[in-house]
């Protein structure tokens, strides 16, 4: 079982899931070490503001603790930077780590494999590397349910063929669960690869859906709905995504190497999304047609029969509450 006050290194940790997953680890007493490198796929001053959230935290809950060292750091970097990255494992020696840093669009993926390729694939190979060096005990990943590509039997199961992903991002993180097996087998380092389906809530990254729609609904704009609306997303909410990472955290040393869905398995179609946001916002969604972006799966659902038994994973939010979660967030409603 993970020591609750162990040092931690969560790379990713000024975007949307690595802050949540920061302050959750941080809210039980781990000290974390963030890495990222605010890199400029959105704006600077969203990962800002991530951090500030979880400095805030940090001051609530450790308030009155007598104080060694700084709980909560983040240190500037790029993953790729082989010997930063060493020479930050050696100077902090982490018990465990949790990698969620990378380039993270399926649409831009299209536009630039060599630029996913360079991090994700370099930046996780560099990251394991830095972690074998200082002997951490547990690796969490970052993987997605794009590897299940346009798979037609659902839901989506980690035993399903993915040999067939449909965007570069999609390939990358396949390739990431294929260098980590590897490395697994090489070093014995219990790690785990976890299949994000799409998460949502308060902070969602700005370029998704559901943050999108909702930014230009407040503002009075149109929204573009891809394809004839039946796309369906299995919309995981972020709490729930942040319990089944510390779960998998906590007990990946019993495993050696796994891979678990950590989804909702309740998909919606996106002209139901579309529907449901515009009941939640009050406001009435005008809607404009686009053509599907290639590289966009049909569908995604997760089975999570498998996190359930072994992680205890059990998604709570439903899409209505958690889509008001987001909005209030939004407006300040
Ligand atoms: N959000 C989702 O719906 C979703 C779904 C499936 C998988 N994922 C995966 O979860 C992880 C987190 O996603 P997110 O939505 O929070 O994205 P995000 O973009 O908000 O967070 C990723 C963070 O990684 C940092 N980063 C990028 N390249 C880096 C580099 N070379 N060095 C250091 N830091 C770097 C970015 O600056 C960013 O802050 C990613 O691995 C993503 O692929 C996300």
């Amino acid at each position: 079982m993970a020591q609750h006050s162990e040092t931690i290194v969560v790379t990713g940790a000024a975007g949307f899931i690595g802050s949540h997953v920061a302050a959750a680890f941080l809210a039980r007493g781990a000290r974390v070490i963030g890495v990222d490198n605010f890199d400029p796929y959105y704006e600077r001053s969203i990962k800002e503001a991530n951090l500030a959230r979880v400095r805030e935290g940090v001051a609530k809950t450790r308030l009155g603790e007598p104080c060694h060292q700084e709980p909560f750091t983040c240190v500037e970097m790029d993953i790729c930077d082989e010997s930063g990255m060493d020479g930050l494992f050696i100077r902090e020696r982490p018990a465990g780590v949790v990698h969620l840093a990378a380039k993270a669009g399926v649409r831009p993926s299209v536009a630039d494999p060599v630029g996913y390729v360079r991090v994700n694939l370099l930046g996780t190979a560099s990251v394991l590397r830095a972690a074998e060096r200082v002997g951490c005990a547990r690796f969490v990943m970052a993987s997605s349910s794009s590897v299940y590509g346009n798979n037609t039997k659902t839901p989506f199961a980690e035993d399903d063929p993915v040999e067939r992903p449909i965007s570069p991002y999609a390939s990358t993180k396949r390739s990431c669960e294929l260098i980590a097996h590897t490395h697994h087998h090489l070093t014995g380092m219990p790690t785990a690869c976890l299949r994000f389906f799409t998460v949502y809530g308060p902070g969602q990254r700005p370029d998704l859906a559901i943050a999108t729609f909702m930014r230009l609904m407040r503002d009075g704009q149109p929204i573009t709905m891809f394809g004839d609306g039946s796309m369906s997303r299995d919309y995981t909410y972020i709490d729930d995504i942040v319990r089944g990472v510390l779960a998998a955290y906590d007990r990946i040393d019993q495993f050696g190497y796994r891979v678990w869905n950590l989804g909702s398995d309740k998909p919606v179609r996106l002209d139901a999304l579309i529907a449901q946001i515009g009941e939640v916002t009050g406001i009435e969604p005008r809607v404009e047609r686009g053509e599907a972006p290639a590289g966009d799966v049909e569908i995604t659902w997760a089975d999570v029969s498998r996190s359930r038994a072994e992680l205890g994973y059990a998604p709570k939010m439903a899409r209505h509450e958690g889509l008001r979660l987001q909005w209030k967030a939004l407006s300040g409603g």
